[in-house]
């Protein structure tokens, strides 16, 4: 199930910045057959269902896409949705996608996120604070490779997203990650990465 998940169109606009650029893109019922045909081949590929996608991609490259608010997105970032409570710590804003139901969710308290772009700070934390009723939301401008958070800082849950992609290079720096921030659990937290088991086996 993914119906937690707000389409994301209702609640960002298109938009640019030197680097990135934020659009709508609407999903038809030709797109979704041509993505069920592919799906012969490519069984772990995830359909889109037709509707308007928002669509965050690097300039330089149309094909560059950071982070949509498509199926295959959704499902695997439905475990943290799920598993959040306390005080939660995140690394890559994106879209914001799963921002809008942990600002809903009443177990969730705090939610601290890190992200490197400050184009997208500017560009996406703005509209998403706007459904931060209870003022939960802290975005902080920086590298979750560099920053140094302090030992007393204690989360429920950490979730490093900061890939694009599924590339079995990533394991390393979900390892080193893991490791970096195991000072800021707080007893019986939870860490995640974000396609975690996928990456391991393309290693
Ligand atoms: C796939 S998106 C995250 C999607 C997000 N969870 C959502 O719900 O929309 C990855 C994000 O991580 C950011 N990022 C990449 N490397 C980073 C780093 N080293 N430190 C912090 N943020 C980083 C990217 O700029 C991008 O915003």
């Amino acid at each position: 199930m993914t119906s937690q998940f707000v389409p994301m169109y209702k609640i960002l606009s298109e938009g640019k910045t030197k680097n990135f650029e934020l659009s709508q893109r609407k999903i038809t019922k030709k797109d979704v057959d041509f993505a069920k045909i592919r799906e012969i081949n490519h069984p772990r590929e995830i359909p889109p269902k037709i509707g308007t996608l928002m669509v965050l991609t690097r300039k330089e490259s149309i094909f560059d896409c950071v982070m949509s608010d498509a199926e295959y997105e959704k499902i695997t970032n439905r475990t943290i949705v799920r598993i959040a409570r306390g005080n939660v710590l995140i690394a890559g804003l994106g879209l914001g996608m799963i921002l809008m139901p942990l600002l809903k969710n009443k177990d969730v308290k705090k939610i601290t996120v890190i992200e490197k772009e400050q184009e997208l700070i500017d560009l996406i934390s703005p509209k998403i604070k706007k459904h931060d009723k209870k003022n939960k939301l802290q975005v902080i401008h920086g590298d979750i490779n560099e920053i140094k958070l302090p030992k007393e800082q204690k989360f429920d849950v950490i979730y490093f997203d900061i890939w694009d992609n599924v590339c079995g290079d990533n394991y390393q720096q979900m390892k080193d990650l893991k490791k970096k921030f195991s000072k800021n659990r707080a007893k019986g937290s939870t860490v995640l990465c974000w396609e975690e088991q996928s990456t391991r086996s393309q290693r």
